[in-house]
């Protein structure tokens, strides 16, 4: 794999071998082996031009744990702010030696052009692109669903007949678009529930079913319920309807959640609004997976960037490693 850059086009067979190369990942972690040494001598930059916490952080420990080094940029406080282009960031980034770049941009399309425009060489991952994609979240998140349903059985498995709601501002998600296509093509069934104001206009093309009322939804008894942050940053009218309106009729709350079966979990992908998308009581819940999917994080980014950089290498390394 040369680019990890959507969902999209992710094939059914990549998509599972990076879930099942995170196993092993995760196998080793949890084996106390701290660093493996699988990319020694390569380096990888985090370049980011949006604000972001877990998935920065996340690859930056997944570079680490496989002994690369890590450049982080983030374009605040950079020469982005006096005017740099892009594509003179990145190739300054190349010329430092740069082999893979893991970017977050507002411009949904962004790390294509990276990829595409002959810039640079390196591979490119996007880390969340605008509104259109974020893939490698929507890979922790079937990683989770997986692990949740399977345990160590998951190895090999995809997720037919699992049943996902994905719950909110679908229209603004880079996340719902990923997990959207990936879901499909491992052979979930999505539900997106949503207010009318919120959903794309090109719903009609996606294979999923659209609800507008959440109660509806969830007494279908769904294997998971994926709550979507509300994102106000990129809503450039008043926000319709008003937040308590929203968390009224489609909130998930602790009444909502004491009616789904015991073992539907409780996802969101972070930052969560507390009150607004999301209660206390159902983002702490022990049926949340909240924390658990930013764990599994570390471990679907070590596989992407294993693929991209490690090229044909065997899976004996992973059970090499300073301990
Ligand atoms: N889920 C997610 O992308 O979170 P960050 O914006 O903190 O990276």
């Amino acid at each position: 794999m040369r680019h990890l850059l959507d969902t999209r086009t992710l094939a059914r067979q990549d998509a599972l071998q990076i879930l099942d190369i995170a196993e092993d990942m995760a196998d080793a972690q949890s084996r106390k082996v701290r660093k493996l040494p699988t990319l020694l001598g390569k380096t990888v930059v985090n370049l980011f031009f949006e604000d972001s916490t877990r998935t920065r952080i996340s690859f930056e420990a997944a570079a680490k744990r496989l002994s690369a080094d890590v450049i982080n940029f983030a374009a605040k406080g950079s020469s982005v702010s006096k005017g740099e282009s892009l594509k003179d960031t990145a190739q300054t980034l190349e010329a430092i030696g740069a082999d893979a770049v893991v970017v977050r941009h507002p411009g949904s399309g962004a790390p294509r052009t990276l990829a595409t425009s002959g810039w640079i060489s390196a591979g490119v991952v996007n880390a969340g692109d605008g509104t259109h994609e974020h893939p490698t979240q929507a890979l922790l998140d079937a990683y989770t669903i997986r692990k949740r349903r399977f345990g160590a059985d998951s190895r090999g498995r995809d997720l037919a007949g699992v049943r996902v709601v994905i719950v909110g501002d679908v229209l603004h998600s880079r996340v719902a678009r990923s997990n959207v296509w990936l879901l499909d093509t491992l052979g979930a069934e999505v539900t997106l529930v949503t207010p009318p104001t919120l959903i794309p206009q090109d719903v009609s093309a996606w294979p999923v079913r659209v609800r507008y009322d959440l109660d509806e939804a969830l007494a279908e008894e769904p294997d998971a319920v994926m709550m979507l942050r509300i994102q106000l940053e990129r809503m450039h009218a008043a926000f319709f309807p008003s937040e308590r309106e929203y968390t009224r009729r489609w909130g998930l709350d602790a009444v909502r959640m004491k009616r789904l079966p015991a073992d539907t979990i409780v996802m969101h992908p972070g930052p969560m609004n507390r009150g607004l998308e999301i209660s206390s009581e159902a983002a702490d819940s022990a049926r949340s997976t909240v924390l658990e999917q930013v764990a599994n994080g570390v471990s679907v980014r070590m596989a992407t960037l294993y693929m991209l950089l490690a090229g044909e290498q065997t899976d004996d390394e992973l059970n090499r490693g300073d301990r």
